[in-house]
């Protein structure tokens, strides 16, 4: 499949600190992030439009630029070139347009957005800040992550896959709920109750919901709120188009340390990430193919119509087929 557009996580914004440059690797391309001076974040191709250098090797931060480590050619964060120190005379089209192809970069929710599209189309909607990742009463944030063969749109998927559920998770299906789609966004709010057995014995009916908002290709958002509160960030970043980095960042208001609501949600990060939870997919993710026409029964949830969603995510259409109802 191809690589959609939209804003990716490229890294969280408290492991880059100015004066860092760091080679990354995204959308299928070399890169270059760094940190300015300033305090911001820039990602460059990483090779220099002088003579090709790549400027995550060597580069360094000199005030608002990334200075090339070939001939001290130094570019901002938008691509501009900012100095050439042995030109005589600054050349016009420097002046003009910028030399360096850059990534529109923005921080939200601790996290350092890029934006990808294929043909370079200029940002076509926002990224959506949460700011209880960045906020005191809330707990340093809890990171995982894992790399693997797929890519952002299986992994959306999994959420409407209400069927496999039982059979990968072992855990009742997660009811779709309400579900709303607007353009670029859906959002789902499912409420149920869970029995819970108490250490005293006793047994206790809890209401419990979950609340999930996907924002393009490459966020989405989910809360949980009943026994624990706890928010996740899910963030998934084309490495290749058949390569992918994903990231769990959680948080949750702060609890007292040993406490046994810590205990709780130290359980809930651990069914979500652990084989109930994102270990249990990621081996068939990896090992699979997508079906663009997969043969689907009445109890596999709103596939489709979520395929429908995410399509728009691709310039040029998923794969030039278009979806049909295979069950028949
Ligand atoms: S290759 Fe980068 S300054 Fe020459
Ligand atoms: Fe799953």
């Amino acid at each position: 499949m191809p690589i959609p557009y939209g804003w990716f996580g490229v890294g969280y914004g408290a492991e880059l600190k100015a004066g860092d440059v760091r080679p990354v690797h995204y959308f299928g391309c070399d890169l270059v992030l760094f940190r300015n001076e300033s305090g911001e974040a820039g990602l460059l191709d990483a090779y220099c439009p002088h003579l090709g250098a790549h400027m995550g090797h060597g580069g360094q931060v000199e005030g608002d630029s990334l200075r090339c480590p070939f001939h001290h050619w130094a570019f901002r964060p938008d691509g501009f070139c900012s100095k050439i120190p042995y030109a005589k005379a600054f050349p016009p089209r420097a002046k003009r347009e910028p030399l360096a192809k850059s990534y529109p970069v923005v921080e939200k929710s601790g996290v350092i957005w890029a934006w990808y599209h294929p043909d370079d189309v200029a940002p076509m909607f926002d990224v959506i800040d949460y700011p209880e990742f960045t906020d005191p009463a809330f707990a340093e944030p809890i990171k995982r992550e894992w790399r693997f063969a797929s890519n952002p749109q299986e992994i959306a998927e999994n959420g409407v896959d209400v069927a496999h559920f039982a059979y990968v998770h072992a855990m009742d299906a997660v009811p779709e709920g309400e579900t709303d789609y607007e353009g670029v966004r859906r959002r789902s709010v499912a409420r149920g109750h869970r029995t819970i057995d108490l250490p005293t014995g006793e047994r206790k009916q809890l209401p419990y919901s979950v609340e999930t908002v996907q924002n393009g290709a490459g966020q989405k958002f989910t809360r949980l709120s009943g026994l624990v509160e706890l928010s996740l960030l899910v963030i998934a970043t084309p490495v290749e188009a058949d390569d992918v980095e994903l990231r769990f960042c959680f948080t949750h208001p702060r609890v007292e340390p040993g406490s046994p609501q810590e205990k709780a949600i130290e359980a809930a990060i651990e069914s979500t990430c652990g084989q109930k939870g994102v270990e249990g997919d990621i081996p068939i993710w990896h090992n699979k193919i997508h079906r663009a026409r997969p043969y689907l029964c009445d109890g596999d949830g709103p596939i489709l119509r979520f395929r429908r969603y995410f399509e728009q995510f691709y310039a040029d259409g998923p794969d030039g087929s278009r979806l049909v109802e295979a069950a028949e």
